[in-house]
């Protein structure tokens, strides 16, 4: 560890749990199945929540799953040392999670026709939520202020590189059959709605009580005491706090951090950014 990250295809990466080996190796040969569920996200989007909402919906609202085994084991993230090898050694049809950008996403996915769902999120909420996630983990190099994370992640010198390019390059697969895009702030608006549309994209049909049962467990209450999933059993090597506990699961907190100017300055890379799509593909403004 030179800067604090690791270095793959010019984006950083954590230090802890990663290494060139494997990124090079399930970058370039991961074999991604027809039966494979993928779910791709840019960090701190609500890649969790989403997981638990998947592992329910799978066992048709029973909690046992959920309970017994660790997030990161029921959808393994393949870019990392121990999500590559569960991977390799489970027998499908396997949930998989990713933050890869597309470009570096291994190309057996193109041509799969494994479910991939994406969700995004109002960049400046990401912002914020991993300006406290890099600071309460020890996984890379550790912020000294939101303003200085602030300039960082606009200039995408962050774990996983640019938002705006994540977004950008993913959003290029929104048009096929085999792709659901996801928002945040839709699931935070209309949960029940939302998680219809995952059952109805992934083939699952789930009687109105099993439809409550994931509902209610895959709330921000309720899970922040699932151990299996609120970082509580990482291990101390990785992390400050768990991060699930000590954060609020909201929309719109960047107005409780970032400055007028701050946001306005946001705003401008974001146009220039983003310019060529459509306004209303995003639910924020
Ligand atoms: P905040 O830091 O804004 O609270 P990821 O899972 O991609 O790392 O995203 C983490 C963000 O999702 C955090 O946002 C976290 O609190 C929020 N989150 C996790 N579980 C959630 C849930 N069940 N309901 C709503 N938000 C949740």
């Amino acid at each position: 560890m030179t800067d604090g990250y690791l270095w793959f295809e010019g984006i950083r990466f954590p230090v802890i749990g990663y290494s060139y080996e494997v990124l090079k190796e399930a970058c370039a040969q991961f074999v991604i199945k027809d039966e494979d569920t993928v779910l791709v996200t840019y960090p701190k989007s609500g890649t969790h929540w989403l997981v638990e909402i998947l592992c329910l919906i799978h066992s048709h609202g029973d909690t046992k799953w959920i309970r017994s085994e660790l997030l990161w084991d029921r959808s393994p993230w393949i870019e990392t040392d121990d999500g590559y090898t569960l991977l390799n050694e489970r027998e499908g049809p396997r949930l998989m999670t990713s933050h890869l950008p597309f470009h570096l996403f291994p190309k057996s996915l193109f041509t799969s026709k494994a479910k991939v769902i994406y969700i995004m999120r109002n960049p400046k909420d990401v912002l914020v939520s991993s300006y406290y996630h890099w600071t309460m983990t020890k996984l890379c190099k550790k912020p000294e202020s939101l303003e200085q994370y602030f300039q960082w992640f606009i200039q995408g010198n962050v774990p996983y590189g640019s938002w705006f390019e994540h977004i950008r390059g993913w959003m290029s697969m929104r048009e096929r059959e085999n792709v659901l895009l996801l928002s945040y702030e839709e699931l935070q608006k209309d949960p029940r709605s939302a998680i219809e549309r995952i059952c109805q994209f992934l083939g699952k049909k789930l009687s109105p009580e099993e439809l409550d049962s994931v509902l209610k467990n895959s709330s921000f209450q309720v899970m922040r005491q699932n151990k299996m999933s609120n970082f509580e059993m990482l291990p101390e090597a990785f992390i400050r706090k768990p991060f699930l506990i000590t954060r609020k699961g909201i929309c719109g907190d960047w107005k409780n951090h970032l400055t007028v100017a701050q946001a306005e300055a946001f705003d401008e890379v974001y146009q220039e950014k983003m310019a060529g799509f459509p306004k209303d593909l995003f639910p924020w403004e």
